[in-house]
């Protein structure tokens, strides 16, 4: 791959955007590299963690690239957002939880990934916004959408419309991210928060993962309905039997379904 670094080590994958001469901008490219990654990687049951974050002390990712976009008609900028929107929905449904260790800018396309990640962890010295509307266009790769529900509608269109950059303890503030940490320690604490969800049961956390997605976007009664449905195959799991079986008779449990 040209513009991502990946390194696997044992359950958990390390995708690292890497254009940092371009404060690791996503361009086609880019997103057809990561689109392809997160293909292979949604059927590979020897990785259950995904942490995704940018080359460089400086960026995470400061957006979808200005220079392939400068010139790029309306077909080729709604090929673009497609392109994203099919990459980002794959991170955000992929059974893997991802991680966002979000060390510097993560502005425009950099936020709205961030956004698709199940979890977002902050260097304290990164920095967050939708620049779009500053630039003659809206946000393109679901910041409308993922902002709005992260943040709540308000929030995210005084964002949206101001194009103001927040610091990441104002991020932490609205409930945009989840953990602040110093920026030396910002890849071991993501991988810690890895390893401690590597030790609950696969099949449980992928499961809970699309429940809540699925829940998001249904009424109340529909989401709790599919709940309850997903409760009752939980119990169909080897993992049930061992988890309860080992509180039962105080041992550790082996977990092993993914
Ligand atoms: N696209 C392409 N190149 C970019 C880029 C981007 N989004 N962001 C930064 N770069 C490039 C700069 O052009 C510059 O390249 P050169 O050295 O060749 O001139 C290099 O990265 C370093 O950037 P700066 O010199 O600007 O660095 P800085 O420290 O002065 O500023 C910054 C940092 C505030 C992040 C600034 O670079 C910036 O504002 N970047 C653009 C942010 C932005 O508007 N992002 C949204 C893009 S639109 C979008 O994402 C649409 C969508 O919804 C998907």
């Amino acid at each position: 791959m040209k513009n991502l670094t990946i390194d696997i080590q044992g359950q958990i994958a390390l995708v690292q955007i890497n254009r940092p001469k371009a404060l690791n901008a996503l361009n086609s490219e880019t997103l057809d590299e990561l689109y392809a990654c997160l293909k292979e990687m949604e059927l590979r049951r020897d990785i259950r963690i995904l942490i995704l974050t940018g080359a460089g002390t400086k960026a995470f990712v400061a957006g979808a690239d200005i220079s392939e976009m400068h010139q790029a008609t309306a077909v080729e900028g709604l090929a673009m957002a497609r392109l994203a929107d099919r990459t980002f929905s794959l991170l955000e449904n992929m059974p893997q939880v991802s991680i966002a260790a979000v060390n510097g800018y993560a502005l425009g396309g950099g936020c709205e990934i961030a956004m698709a990640c199940d979890i977002r962890v902050a260097a304290e010295t990164a920095k967050f916004g939708q620049p779009e509307c500053g630039l003659g266009i809206i946000p393109g790769f679901g910041g409308t959408q993922r902002l709005s529900r992260l943040v709540g509608k308000g929030r995210a269109k005084e964002l949206i419309f101001t194009c103001d950059m927040i610091d990441a303890q104002e991020a932490y503030r609205i409930g945009l991210v989840n953990q602040i940490v110093p920026a030396e320690e910002l890849m071991d604490a993501c991988y810690a928060m890895g390893q401690k969800i590597l030790k609950k049961g696969g099949y449980a956390v992928s499961l809970a993962k699309r429940v809540i997605n699925a829940g998001m976007d249904m009424d109340l009664a529909s989401g709790l309905e599919l709940e309850a449905t997903s409760f009752g195959l939980a119990f169909s799991t080897h993992d049930k039997y061992e988890g309860m079986g080992a509180f039962l008779e105080k041992r550790p449990a082996q977990l092993t379904d993914f």
